[in-house]
Formats: C-alpha cells, sequence, structure tokens
C-alpha cells in the first residue's frame, strides 16, 4: 500500500536520541521546549523518505545513506533569518572603522589583499552588503587591493540560494535605490539579481562550524562576521569556534558577532571594541 504515512509524533526518547545527534554533527543545541519544533520539522523528512518512525530515521542517518540525508537535515533544522545591511551599527562601524583599519594592517604587512569570512552566511545577504561596501570602496580605501569574501554555511539550500543571488524588492527594504541601482540588475519589477562584478567578490562554501580540524582549509582572515548563529550552540561549542576564528585571523584582526551574541566568556585574546550602538572584537596582538 502507497500514501502519506500520517503524522509521527515524537516521544521524549525519539527527542532526546535525535537532538544529541544533531548536537553533534552541528553544535546545535536544542532544549526540551523545542521538542515540537523538531518534530514539525522532521515529519516532512520522514513522509518524504517514507518511514514511519523517529528511530528508524535516526538509523538512516546514521547508516551507509547517512550522508545524503544530513544535508537535507541540516536544511530543515536551521533558522536562516537574515537581511541585507542587518543591524546597521554594526555595518556603518565595519564600513567607517573596520574595514580603514584592515586595510591599514594588510598594507602594513606588505600585502595587497583583504580576506573577509561571513560564518554563516545564510542566502547570501550578509556577504553581500560585505561585498556593496568593499565594491563603493575601491577607488578610495581599497584602491589598489584585491578583496576576497568567503561565505560559508552548513545548509546547502541557502547556500544554492545565495550562489543564485536574486532577491524579491521586499529583501531589498534597508538598501538605497542608489545601491539598488549600482549592485542589482532588475530581473523584472519585483526581482533583483546581484550583478557580476560583485558576485566574483564573493565565493560560497559549506562548512560546519564544528569541523574545528577544518578551519585551517580557509587559510587567515582580516575581518570575521559570525552573526546570529553562536546563539544557537552551547558554552563548549561557542567556545571551541572562538577558538577557530582567532587561529583564522592575522594579529590585530577583526571578529563582528551579533548584538546578542557576547563572547565575554570565552574571550581567548580578544580585545572588546566600542562603536556607536555596536561592539566587535580585535586579535589582541600578542595573544
Ligand atoms: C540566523 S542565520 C544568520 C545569518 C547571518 N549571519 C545574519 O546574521 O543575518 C544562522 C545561519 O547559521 C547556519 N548554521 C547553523 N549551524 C551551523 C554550523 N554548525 N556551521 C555553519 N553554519 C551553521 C544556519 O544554516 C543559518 O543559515
Amino acid at each position: 500500500m502507497t500514501g502519506p504515512l500520517p503524522n509521527q509524533t515524537m516521544s521524549l526518547q525519539d527527542f532526546l536520541s535525535i537532538r544529541d545527534f544533531i548536537y553533534g554533527r552541528t553544535g546545535i543545541f536544542f532544549s526540551e521546549s523545542k521538542q515540537y519544533f523538531l518534530e514539525n520539522r522532521l515529519n516532512r523528512r520522514l513522509q518524504e523518505v517514507n518511514l514511519g518512525a523517529y528511530r528508524d530515521y535516526l538509523g538512516l542517518l546514521q547508516g551507509a545513506q547517512g550522508r545524503d540525508e544530513l544535508k537535507e537535515l541540516f536544511n530543515e533544522i536551521t533558522t536562516n533569518e537574515t537581511s541585507f545591511w542587518r543591524n546597521p551599527p554594526q555595518i556603518e562601524a565595519f564600513q567607517r572603522i573596520v574595514l580603514p583599519e584592515a586595510a591599514a594592517l594588510a598594507r602594513a604587512r606588505g600585502g595587497n589583499r583583504l580576506r573577509l569570512w561571513s560564518a554563516a552566511c545564510s542566502s547570501g545577504e550578509e556577504p553581500f552588503t560585505l561585498a556593496m561596501i568593499c565594491q563603493e570602496a575601491k577607488d578610495t580605501l581599497l584602491r589598489g587591493m584585491t578583496v576576497e569574501i568567503v561565505a560559508t554555511d552548513i545548509s546547502e539550500k541557502v547556500l544554492a540560494q545565495a550562489r543564485e543571488g536574486s532577491y524579491g524588492s521586499y529583501t531589498l527594504r534597508n538598501l538605497t535605490p542608489a545601491q539598488v541601482k549600482q549592485h542589482f540588475n532588475a530581473l523584472g519589477p519585483e526581482s533583483f539579481q546581484v550583478k557580476p562584478e560583485l558576485k566574483q567578490l564573493v565565493t560560497f562554501r559549506n562548512f560546519n562550524l564544528v569541523d574545528y580540524a577544518n578551519y585551517r582549509s580557509l587559510s587567515t582572515f582580516d575581518v570575521i562576521f559570525c552573526r546570529n548563529v553562536l546563539i544557537y550552540f552551547d558554552d563548549a561549542v561557542k567556545s571551541k569556534v572562538i577558538k577557530g576564528f582567532h587561529e583564522s585571523l592575522y594579529p590585530k584582526s577583526f571578529l563582528l558577532v551579533g548584538h546578542s551574541e557576547s563572547i565575554h566568556s570565552f574571550n581567548v585574546g580578544f580585545d572588546l571594541m566600542h562603536f556607536s550602538k555596536a561592539m566587535g572584537y580585535r586579535k589582541r596582538d600578542q595573544a
């Protein structure tokens, strides 16, 4: 007999086993109040793969075919909310203070390359915001410099949207008409695509922030943006991720986290920077 399976109720035991599995693979920690959220999200997957029980779904994830299903799991359980120019005071501090200092440091190192990392970039609004700022400074502050923005996420679904670079007019609401004109091609009255010259500044890549041994593969950065993802991690994971960022930055370089994400208690060699209505961190010279 075929046809949709009825919705499955997730028992507490199912929930605990799946949430421990998710925590081990992603660092995302679901407290017990999130049982219904997981049940909702994973019911869809059970239907898709035609399984009638959560323990069988966990078996699938842990088995030989687990790799492909893991990608689907990551797409389902992540929260991908983002926007262009998110947290304007921090973006403006990047534009006015961090970028000029990072460029000066890179030049002092004898380099003409500026490398930025948007870690947990979702559908691309954050790295494209940084790309716009760099593009607008290319004949002034960044004259003669090459800019490379590495944008990473764990969800293939949002990375595909980011690579496409197409956005509806509502998504562009925080940008000025001049920015939309300069950086986007209109595909229709309500649809815009990032121009190729902006796209070429950004490389999208799948990267799991809990793959601690892999940070080195991304090489060294002048600025890391990691906003609105640390909130999903517990202290043990946060502390290792921040250590990974520390090792991925040049001395005196910059880490910008979300406005509710103080890294104070895991601070392994960063100094706090106060901007107007925003903050950031700078890697200590001798840390
Ligand atoms: C709320 S969005 C933040 C997007 C953007 N940084 C911003 O502030 O607008 C969080 C993103 O973190 C990603 N994410 C969650 N766990 C991750 C992990 N372990 N490694 C990499 N990305 C992860 C999610 O897929 C999601 O796209």
